[in-house]
């Protein structure tokens, strides 16, 4: 098989730099590939892990003895749905902020919030991603999957995929059995640009824009990103660490009590969103904290970066000393939002 490979290094393939071997590593440009690739997997009798662009994941520096499955399944088709819509259909493969600004170039409202965010369009599901006031469940028509179950091609809906805040049911053990390969969205042709985020409402105020074309909230969210978050050419990172807990009514007042200036958000069922990344900063002081090749990126609190020569054991250990932190002084077990492989 030609696009199988031994022993591929996977810290060529995360954005943090780190991490060890994959045993076996396919590269996938279609159904009939991944099928195979999967075949080979159960033939050896190994697990295989579902790789995108890597950009939300810690892998092991001991690697993982198994079979990655890089997919590279790409194109990209537009449908015209009605007067107002439009339907994007995306290889699971492609580059997800490459589809935002396509999308934006035909001036479609939906993705624009979620600019500059990177990885592949097949892992946008999975974690179901959010940024400024959008998350990508907003938009989904359907995700088509490979069930390796059954080993056909399915197509879920919506109301399939249980999304909610960082998670849909790729990552519960009822959709472990589903590879993304392809992903549907519909985009609005007239909408006016959700701009509620308090960081865009800000930005949009300051530079006297009333009413922001999809292509004002497309540069000013990558503006916003670029004074917030690291730059991938310049260090290894994974953006966020952590999820931002969610806990009771109850359990915030007494945090309130305690830390009057908490940042939070309101959720369904009167739940508070807290932000892990205030915590992180004011309560234990991490933002800017250094801890041998690894640390707390300067202007993010919820951002671990890897300075260069960083390991994967470091940037867990240093992980392990945040959550330690947050939950002495807060009593909260705060959860990884990145996905860790080998550990
Ligand atoms: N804050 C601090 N210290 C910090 C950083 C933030 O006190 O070091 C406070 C500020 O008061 C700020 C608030 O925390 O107003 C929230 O910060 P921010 O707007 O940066 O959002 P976040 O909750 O920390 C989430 C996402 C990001 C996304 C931003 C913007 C999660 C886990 N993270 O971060 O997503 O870009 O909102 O929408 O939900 C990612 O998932 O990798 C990611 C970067």
């Amino acid at each position: 098989m030609e696009n199988l490979s031994l022993d591929v290094s996977l810290s060529l393939h995360t954005t943090f730099h780190t991490g060890g071997n994959a045993k076996y590593f396919f590269s996938v440009s279609s159904v009939e590939q991944l099928k195979e690739a999967v075949l080979f997997s159960r033939a050896k009798a190994l697990p295989f892990f579902v790789l995108g662009g890597g950009s939300n994941l810690l892998v092991s520096d001991d690697g993982f003895f198994g079979v990655v499955i890089k997919i590279n399944i790409v194109g990209i088709e537009w449908k015209n749905v009605s007067d107002s819509s439009v339907e994007v259909l995306m290889g699971a493969g492609e580059n997800w902020d490459y589809v935002v600004g396509l999308s934006v170039e035909r001036a479609l409202s939906g993705f624009e919030n979620l600019s500059g965010i990177p990885g592949t369009v097949g892992a946008t599901p999975v974690q179901n991603i959010g940024a400024y006031g959008s998350e990508i469940k907003d938009t989904i028509s359907l995700v088509e999957v490979f069930d390796t179950s059954e080993m056909v091609v399915k197509t879920l809906r919506l109301q399939d995929m249980a999304f909610g805040y960082r998670d849909s049911i790729f990552k519960n053990p009822e959709g472990k059995k589903y590879i993304i390969v392809r992903v549907g969205c519909i985009l609005q042709k007239n909408a006016k640009p959700n701009i509620s985020y308090k960081d865009l409402t800000a930005f949009f105020a300051k530079n006297n824009i009333a009413q922001p074309s999809v292509n004002d909230v497309r540069n000013a969210v990558l503006e916003i990103r670029r004074a917030k978050l690291p730059d991938l050419n310049m260090y290894g990172t994974a953006g966020s660490f952590f999820k931002n807990p969610i806990v009771s009514g109850e359990v915030f007042e007494t945090l309130k009590e305690k830390f009057p200036l908490i940042v939070s958000f309101d959720t369904s069922l009167g739940q508070k969103k807290i932000s892990a990344a205030w915590i992180l900063d004011n309560i234990c002081g991490f933002k800017g904290y250094r801890a041998g090749n690894v640390g707390v990126y300067q202007n993010q609190s919820l951002v671990l970066v890897n300075f260069g020569e960083g390991t994967s054991r470091e940037i867990k250990n240093l992980a392990d000393e945040m959550k330690a932190c947050v939950k002495k002084n807060t009593g909260i077990d705060i959860s990884e939002e990145i996905v860790m492989l080998g550990f």
